[in-house]
């Protein structure tokens, strides 16, 4: 990687400084307001472990939720402080303010190897805007920079890009923490150097929000298999009939060229799992794609497609997972992205690298118990995919230059 890490600084550079860390603490909660998944706190233990055994003064900044620029009470950063302080086990102090006198105040009396956690920056409305003015408060935190938030990378916000600008304009390091190295290790790696084959699955309901990840993986891989809605709308370029299935009308010609171009390299399912409605208990029946009845429509792929996609996991050098094969939060309809989640597994026990990429298939991992047994599971959802999607992201690109050091 072309910018510094936390390897990257000596001892120095973190024992007894206020050392700023964004990270990404946006986890799902309960109707009570508890945390469901704290994947993403837990992610961050082992550059909080580091930065506390080299005597570092930590101050933390993360946003959670849409709160629009103004305090939104149920999107307080509180419940995250006590679950971190659980799992470092030692206390980590919360003020409910995130650049006001009072966080200056807390950053100043850190002793080393103490933790702060700052209220949700979102609360500001600068925030989202990168307002320089706001990330020059924040860049009054601390004295090094380092960013650990993967999942918001791709925001060019004032605690992500902007804090790190004006950092380095001040000659402080702006670093990537152990969790971002990794998330861009392991992307990154799929991209550039993929042990082959390199077989790539992408599931979800639309096209739309998945097309600049397929052209920019159909080049780099060997397979690419195709799941989720989607794939209705592929049905439909292939002349299939899809009965009352969400397909993407405006999205058939671009599938056609898709399908027209990219010879055995994309792989579509070959039956699928049909239902009359998309809830728990519904009847569901097993359809070759051939025939779709007219009164009903796609929730999964079928078991011959699942075993297809077994066989094409099998001997691969790399896989690459986003998007789940069905509508997986309905238990009926979740065989085949719990097959596929298997194989993937398997993939890995044969020696794959395996990465998957956050959001929903993360969370299908998740609930399977799957995630020990991947080599990569991503905390990004849209940080991942515009990562796949070739595009620069904002938090990483404003870090410090390798070569600048
Ligand atoms: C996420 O959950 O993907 C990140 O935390 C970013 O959140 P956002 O989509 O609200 O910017």
């Amino acid at each position: 990687m072309n910018k510094l890490t936390l390897n990257d600084l000596p001892k120095s550079a973190l024992t007894g400084r206020r050392v700023l860390v964004r990270v990404d603490y946006n986890v799902p909660l309960d109707a009570d307001g508890r945390i469901t998944d704290d994947t993403r706190i837990s992610a961050t233990v082992l550059t909080l472990r580091y930065l506390i055994e080299n005597g570092a003064r930590i101050v933390l900044l993360s946003h959670f939720g849409r709160p629009r620029g103004k305090p939104v009470p149920e999107m307080s950063l509180r419940p995250a402080a006590a679950r971190l302080g659980e799992l470092l086990g030692r206390d980590v102090a919360f003020v409910g303010e995130t650049v006001g006198p009072e966080a200056v105040e807390a950053t100043r009396k850190l002793g080393d190897g103490d933790v702060l956690l700052l209220e949700n920056t979102r609360f500001i409305a600068g925030e989202e805007k990168n307002d320089r003015e706001l990330a020059r408060q924040m860049a009054g935190l601390g004295d090094v920079y380092v960013n650990d938030a993967f999942g918001a990378a791709h925001r060019a916000h004032s605690s992500t890009a902007g804090v790190a600008e004006v950092m380095k304009g001040e000659g402080k390091p702006a670093v990537a923490g152990f969790l971002m190295a990794k998330e861009l290790e392991y992307l990154g790696g799929a991209l550039e150097h993929p042990k082959r084959p390199f077989v790539a699955i992408l599931g979800g309901a639309k096209i739309s929000g998945k097309i600049d990840v397929i052209t920019a993986l159909l080049p780099k891989v060997d397979r690419l298999l195709i799941g989720g809605a989607m794939a209705n709308t592929f049905f439909r370029a292939m002349g299939l009939q899809t009965g009352t299935s969400l397909v993407e009308d405006d999205r058939v010609e671009m599938a056609r060229g898709l399908v027209q171009g990219s010879g055995d390299r994309l792989v579509l399912p070959v039956d699928c799992i049909v239902t009359d409605r998309l809830e728990a208990g519904a009847e569901k029946q097993v359809v070759s794609r051939e025939a779709i009845p007219a009164d009903r429509m796609v929730a999964d792929i079928g078991p011959r497609s699942v075993d297809l996609y077994r066989r094409e996991l099998e001997g691969a050098g790399t896989v690459l997972w986003n998007g789940p094969m069905g509508v997986f939060e309905v238990p009926e309809f979740a065989d085949g992205t719990r097959g596929v989640a298997e194989a993937v597994a398997a993939a890995t026990d044969a020696g794959a690298t395996t990465i998957i990429g956050g959001g929903d298939s993360a969370a299908a991992v998740s609930e399977m118990g799957l995630e020990a047994r991947m080599s990569h599971v991503s905390t990004g959802g849209g940080a991942s995919l515009e990562f796949l999607e070739g595009k620069e992201l904002p938090g990483v690109a404003a870090l410090s230059d390798r070569d600048a050091s």
